[in-house]
């Protein structure tokens, strides 16, 4: 009888642990699908909004109209060309007020959605990385 019952429960036990496994895999298979997917929509946004034109197709910073302007276009890939910072905030404030200082050509772009900002740099931020 005793025995039965603890079989019973280690059964109840270890599929639960099972399910928990399962729930923690799936998580995480959605937090990086999550990821993945603000980072391509970023990049759809960073070609649609013209950054190309001066940053480059892949944020190199060697976009067409590049050549003309001093300072010239960041290269996204090198933290040390960010020379308003590297972080979220400071990103998303050189986006959405440009940059005035030094003859920067750097436009505002204050008219994109808040959202559509953030998933630029989620873009932005994985060329930091490589
Ligand atoms: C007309 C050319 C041009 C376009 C278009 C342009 N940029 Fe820029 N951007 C520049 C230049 C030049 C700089 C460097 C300014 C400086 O260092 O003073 C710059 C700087 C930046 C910076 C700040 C980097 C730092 O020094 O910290 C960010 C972020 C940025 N651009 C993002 C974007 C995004 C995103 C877009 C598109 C929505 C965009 N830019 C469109 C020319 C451009």
């Amino acid at each position: 009888m005793g025995a039965g019952k603890k079989e019973i429960s280690r059964g109840f036990l270890m599929g639960r642990g099972l399910f928990v496994l399962l729930a923690m895999i799936a998580v995480c298979q959605t937090a990086e699908a999550d990821q993945l997917s603000a980072q391509d929509l970023g990049k759809d946004h960073y070609l649609s909004y013209g950054c190309a034109l001066c940053h480059g197709l892949n944020g190199d910073g060697k976009g067409i109209k590049s050549q003309q302007y001093v300072p010239p276009p960041t290269n996204f890939h090198d933290l040390k060309a960010y020379l308003h910072g590297q972080d979220k905030g400071s990103i998303r404030r050189s986006i959405m007020y440009g940059i005035k200082e030094d003859n920067s050509i750097m436009p505002a772009f204050e008219d994109i959605p808040a959202e559509e900002v953030d998933q630029m740099i989620s873009y932005l931020q994985s060329l930091q990385k490589s």
